[in-house]
């Protein structure tokens, strides 16, 4: 699941999201391991398995891409593909890290069904899928061309072929700015164009985007890659290059720690806190735990100002658009796509 860049490339974006995180660790009731800098220490976290469960949480992503790909054909209703794709990751014994995203087209990300979605497959459609177990995540995303189009099979192979030369190039010690070059250069190359206020991240346990950004170009920063997890992303389109805002999604993340009023309202506040923490979620999930009555205290949670709401994003010239997304664990001599 991507993340928009508001502002320049260094600007209030990554202000944003370094606040985003700081309040993803202190909603998330998990001990913090990644706060832990000691080498020592370091090799107590690998001991509990964090890196083993990077690895499961990928293995089964790669798992369900693989059934999401049979399942899915034209005209076969969004809110099935979904259903599916979230039961087949709970079946091997993981959860979703967030709803998965199908967005059709111009629709860039962040579409997800509703509980009465009536919308069906069709177009060139992005899907986006996550699994994490015990908050240590997998993200990875392809895209399927449903109309049987040129133009939507040359947009596919360039997000996949950025996906690849961005793989290539992420390194412990190389500049970020290197890596968005090398996608921007990959998705040029067979004539497209990324979208440039779009990108991957690191993650880290509970927490999606964990503070660092991964650009689909060539954005000037010269900070270099650390050990960590990270997603690769890159968009591909014909249109203007960029999103903008569409209409809310459905999909929504913990952002603060506000009181509310309404006793059932707290309930599902409480559930919220329980099963996602401080990753998404999304209405139709809600709907199907707690009923018409859950959707109505969601919104009374949301209009307590405790959620970040995500809007769909759509391309800026409605321009088509393609995504390819893969998770790599970068250890110090070792790099690992976790969902291949
Ligand atoms: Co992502």
């Amino acid at each position: 699941m991507t993340e928009k860049q508001y502002g320049g490339a260094t600007g209030r974006g990554t202000d944003k999201i370094s606040k985003a995180h700081s309040l993803a660790k202190a909603l998330s009731t998990k001990p913090k391991e990644t706060s832990i800098n000691s080498k020592a220490q370091k090799e107590a976290k690998s001991d509990n398995g964090e890196h083993e469960k990077y690895i499961k949480a990928g293995k089964i992503a790669s798992e369900v891409k693989k059934y999401a790909r049979e399942i899915i054909k034209k005209d076969v209703p969004l809110l099935e593909i979904a259903e599916k794709i979230e039961s087949k990751i709970l079946e091997l014994k993981a959860k979703p890290a967030f709803p998965t995203n199908l967005s059709i087209n111009e629709i860039a990300a962040h579409d997800t069904p509703l509980f009465n979605d009536t919308r069906k497959a069709q177009g060139l459609l992005k899907v986006d899928i996550g699994v994490q177990i015990d908050g240590y995540l997998a993200d990875s995303a392809f895209s399927v061309d449903l109309e049987n189009s040129e133009e939507n099979k040359k947009l596919i192979a360039a997000a996949e072929k950025g996906l690849d030369e961005g793989c290539k190039t992420l390194n412990v010690g190389v500049k970020i700015r290197a890596v968005g070059a090398a996608i921007e250069k990959a998705i040029k190359s067979l004539g497209a164009m990324p979208i440039q206020n779009l990108s991957g991240h690191s993650m880290e346990q509970y927490s999606l985007h964990a503070g660092i950004t991964i650009p689909n170009m060539d954005n000037s920063q010269e900070k270099t890659i650390e050990e960590g997890t990270y997603a690769i992303e890159p968009f591909s389109t014909k249109g203007l290059g960029r999103v903008r805002d569409g209409k809310p999604s459905g999909i929504y993340r913990l952002e603060k720690e506000l009181p509310v009023r309404d006793a059932f309202a707290r309930e599902v506040l409480a559930f919220i806190y329980e099963e996602y923490q401080t990753l998404p979620f999304c209405a139709r999930w809600i709907y199907k735990k707690f009923g018409a009555r859950g959707l109505l205290a969601l919104r009374r949670i949301e209009e307590a100002g405790i959620l970040h709401n995500y809007p769909q994003l759509i391309e800026a010239g409605n321009g088509k658009v393609a995504q390819a997304e893969e998770t790599i664990v970068l250890e110090k001599d070792k790099k690992t796509i976790t969902t291949i």
